[in-house]
């Protein structure tokens, strides 16, 4: 009898335990940098309102154009599987879900004043962006929380994608 109660503890002890371990391992999933700003409703609607009318959608939202934009908030925001095709290569819009996450408030700050991305990307659209929209659309998509899969890799000029892609008929020195 005593023997049993033993052996009934410790297993109990090591179920508490290991419900803890996975717990603190789950709650930081890895890669995440803590949490982001929460986000008031004035901050959300001013990036609801810059993300829509900077098109962010327009490329990292899969569908979002031919839906005229009825795609549920949601589903922002994904990254897209589609090809962009020109002489800079093969780039696809990356998943800002997930890209968020890597990042903290101040290091996308001080990314989108730095960062160069290969066309179609309009990098040069961040580097104008006032801090508070940079800061609000961060808290937004933060908000959304991670989702989706992250988009194919980069491909070089040489390079034939295997999913679709749109060819931009530039003309070959007009590289990146
Ligand atoms: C015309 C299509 C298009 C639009 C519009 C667009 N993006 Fe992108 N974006 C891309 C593509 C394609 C890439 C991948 C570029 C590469 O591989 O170098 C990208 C990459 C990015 C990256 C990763 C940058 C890096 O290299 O680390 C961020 C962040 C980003 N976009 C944010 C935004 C935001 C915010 C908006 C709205 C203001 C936006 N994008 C609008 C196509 C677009």
């Amino acid at each position: 009898m005593r023997v049993m109660q033993t052996v009934r503890t410790s297993m109990l002890c090591l179920i508490v335990i290991t419900a803890m371990t996975t717990a603190a391992a789950g709650g930081d999933k890895g890669r995440s940098s803590g949490h982001a700003t929460p986000l008031d409703k004035k901050t959300e609607d001013r990036a609801r309102y810059v993300i829509k009318i900077a098109g962010c959608n327009d490329c990292h939202t899969t569908g979002y154009a031919g839906a005229a934009g009825k795609i549920p908030e949601k589903d922002w925001l994904k990254g897209d599987p589609m090809g962009w095709r020109g002489p800079w290569g093969t780039t696809y819009a990356t998943n800002l879900r997930l890209y968020m996450q890597k990042l903290s408030e101040d290091q996308w700050i001080k990314s989108s004043r730095s960062v160069e991305s290969r066309p179609p990307m309009p990098w040069f659209a961040l580097r104008v962006m006032t801090e508070q929209d940079l800061r609000a659309i961060y808290r937004f998509i933060r908000n959304l929380g991670p989702a989706g899969e992250p988009a194919p890799a980069y491909l070089p000029p040489d390079q034939e994608p295997l999913g679709p892609f749109i060819l931009f008929p530039s003309s070959p020195e007009v590289s990146k």
